[in-house]
Formats: C-alpha cells, structure tokens, sequence
C-alpha cells in the first residue's frame, strides 16, 4: 500500500533545509523500495501570503490524509507585524498538532561523538550521549481548564492555570513511550512529583500499570527536581524519559542544549495510530535564510524518524543515520557546528553528501 508524505516547507530556511531532506528520501525510496508518495503544501507565513490564513483548508485536507508529515520550520519577522494572533504563522503549527490529535511528541538528544567538542559540558561527560525525552503535548497545565487572572473579595488579583491529566491521557503518552523504548535500550524513566502533586501520582500509577504490557522494558521513577539534575550531572544514564507536558518543555529542552547543536535535532509528534508530524527543532532562522548556509541535518533526520515510527521502515531511518554520521566523519560541516580543520559546506553541499553516503551504503 502506497503511504503518503505530506511535505511542508515553511517560512525562512524552512524550503532551503527541507529541499535537502526531500533528496535524502527520494534517495531512500529508490534504494529500499519505498512505496511513498510525496505531495507538497503551503503552512504558515508562506500560507499566509498566498491565501490570508497560515493554515488553509486545502493544507488541512491534506495533512489528515497523509500518513506522515515532514515540516521545515515557520514564522519570521515579516509576519510578526501582524495584530490579529490567528493569522500568525505558529497558528498554522498549532493548528496541525491540536487537529490532528498529535499528543506524542518525542524530541532525542543526541551527540554525535565528532561533535562533542560543541557541547556545555565536558566530552565524556556527553560524547555518544543518545536519549529521547517523550513529552505529553495536548494535555496538562498548558490546556487545563479553568484558568485565567481572577478579582479575589479582598481585590487582590490571582493567577491560576489546572494541572489536569485523565487516565486515558496517561495511558496512551505511556504507550508511545513503552514502544518507543522498545525500539531502544528497553529503559524508560518516567518523570513526575508524585511527591507534591496528585495528578502525578495517578501518572505513576498507570505507568506501572502499562509497563505490565511492556515485560522487556525496564521502567523507573523519578521526580522532576531530580531529573533536572540527574540530566545535567549525568546524561548517559537515560534512555527514554516520559513526562508530562510542562516538566517534557522544560526537560527536553535542557537535554536539546547538552548537545550543543541546535541544526541536528529532529523531532517527531505522533498521535494514537502512530501518524505524525516530523520537524527540526529549531525555528526558521530569518538571520541566515536566503545565504544557503543552514544546517539541513536536523530535518534529514526527522525524515529518518519517519521512516521508523510513522512508516515502519527502520531499516531505511537507519541507513539514513548511519549516513548522517558518515558526512560527520568526512569532516563535513555547516557553519553551525563548524571547528578549525573541517570542511566547512553549504546546505546543499552537505544534503548531497548525505545523498552519496546513503547511496553507497
Ligand atoms: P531559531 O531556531 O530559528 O534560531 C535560533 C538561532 O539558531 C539563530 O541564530 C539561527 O540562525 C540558528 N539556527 C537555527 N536553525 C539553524 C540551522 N538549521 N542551521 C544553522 N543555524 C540555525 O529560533 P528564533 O530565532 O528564536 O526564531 C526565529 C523564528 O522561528 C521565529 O519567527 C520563531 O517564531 C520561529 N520558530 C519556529 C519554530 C517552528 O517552526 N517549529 C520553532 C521555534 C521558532
Ligand atoms: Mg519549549
């Protein structure tokens, strides 16, 4: 059966980055057969020009036939003039995660260990580190009702937002992240302050009970305070880590900094039947848009995640790693993770290598 990839350039570097990893994928297809169809649409400031909304109804219809959808990236200070909030283009973003239902959102950190000089922290504290945070991303206090700023009797005035997660919440962020972690080292810490809050210790308890289904994983538990430590002091310890919403913000982008390397960290939001929504996790970068400089590694690598939780391709996500890791070996580097004695490349000097490293694979 044909599988549909939808692909979504964006605003910024967003068409420059993504033009790099559609190459990539049309490469993969040819050498392992793929049967997917690429189709393309507009989204964000880019839909905003051509049709005054960042996400028309045409990308919408689009989006929810396709089995997999690789975004570039969008916004940009052209559009951020615009008054009315709908009409900006992470509306467009937004929009695409709450209609598609994509609560699972998985963001890895990973080093590659030719990089590990771009890192905080010291090498071997990092070098090789590969982990995977899974955040909860539909749910919890961000979208807990009620909320807002209300007049207490005395006229004081009070700030409140819900911590909120239903069983049924739980229970399929636990899933995602069991399975995830299958695909993994089989070890998956849940984070949570079942010490403090209720809501977590519902969370804990379904965890445990989900893990039932999952003999082969080895599941553990620790609070928020802890892994917030335990991620700076001593990284490599993690496998999988699953977490609400708020803690998954705040954890994940922590672990994305440890590795020093904004243009090489993919991500994926998935929803219940493993459908998902693939992007880098930066943003469309104005300052350097246009130059042909930027790093498309990141997004090469969120079409490989595709391929292995969207796609059932595994094989080819990691003929697609292994290549990235080859362009790393050849000294290949964009201006972002560039150190003296490398070859510094452009975009799409270093998408072709990637191309030639996977075709010879
Ligand atoms: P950013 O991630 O776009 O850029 C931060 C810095 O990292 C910049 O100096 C940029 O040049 C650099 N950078 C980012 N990606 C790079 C790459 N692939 N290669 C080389 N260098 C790279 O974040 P910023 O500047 O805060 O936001 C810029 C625009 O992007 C804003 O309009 C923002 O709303 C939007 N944005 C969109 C996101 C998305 O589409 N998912 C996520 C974050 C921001
Ligand atoms: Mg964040």
């Amino acid at each position: 059966m044909t599988q549909n990839v939808l692909i979504l350039p964006g605003d910024g570097i967003g068409p420059e980055i993504v033009t790099e990893a559609v190459k990539v994928l049309e490469t993969a297809k040819q050498k392992f057969n793929l049967n997917i169809e690429l189709d393309n649409a507009l989204v964000g400031g880019a839909a905003y020009d051509e049709f005054g909304t960042p996400l028309p109804e045409v990308t919408m219809q689009k989006a929810e036939k396709a089995d997999a959808i690789l975004l570039g990236a969008v916004g940009g200070p052209k559009w951020d003039e615009l008054d009315d909030r709908e009409l900006r283009p992470e509306k467009g973003l937004l929009g695409l995660r709450s209609g598609l239902e994509l609560f699972g959102n998985l963001r890895p950190a990973i080093l590659y260990p030719q990089l590990a000089d771009a890192s905080s922290l010291k090498p071997e504290v990092v070098s090789g580190l590969d982990i995977l945070i899974v955040r909860e991303l539909t749910g919890g206090i961000y979208f807990g009702q009620p909320r807002g700023i209300r007049e207490l009797e005395n006229g004081e005035r009070q700030g409140y937002n819900t911590y909120v997660y239903s069983e049924s919440e739980i229970r399929r962020i636990a899933k995602v992240a069991f399975e995830s972690a299958q695909k993994r080292g089989k070890k998956l810490c849940s984070v949570d302050k079942a010490n403090v809050l209720e809501v977590t210790v519902l969370w804990r308890e379904i965890m445990n009970e989900v893990a039932k289904d999952y003999p082969d994983v080895e599941l553990s538990h620790m609070y928020v305070d802890n892994a917030a430590m335990q991620l700076v002091r001593a990284p490599k310890q993690f496998d999988v880590m699953v977490t609400g919403n708020m803690f998954g913000d705040i954890l994940s982008d922590a672990a994305a900094m440890l590795t020093g390397s904004i243009g090489m960290l993919p991500s994926a939001s998935l929803d219940k039947n493993n459908k998902g929504m693939y992007e880098p996790c930066h943003g469309s970068a104005p300052d350097i848009a246009g130059q042909g400089i930027a790093n498309p590694l990141a997004t090469i690598l969120s079409a490989a995640m595709m391929l292995r939780y969207s796609l059932n391709e595994s094989a080819a996500a990691d003929a697609i790693e292994q290549a990235v890791s080859n362009v790393l070996d050849q000294g290949l580097r964009t201006a972002d993770i560039y150190s003296d004695g490398m070859k510094k490349v452009s975009t799409a000097e270093m998408g072709e290598a990637v191309v030639a490293a996977l075709a010879n694979a």
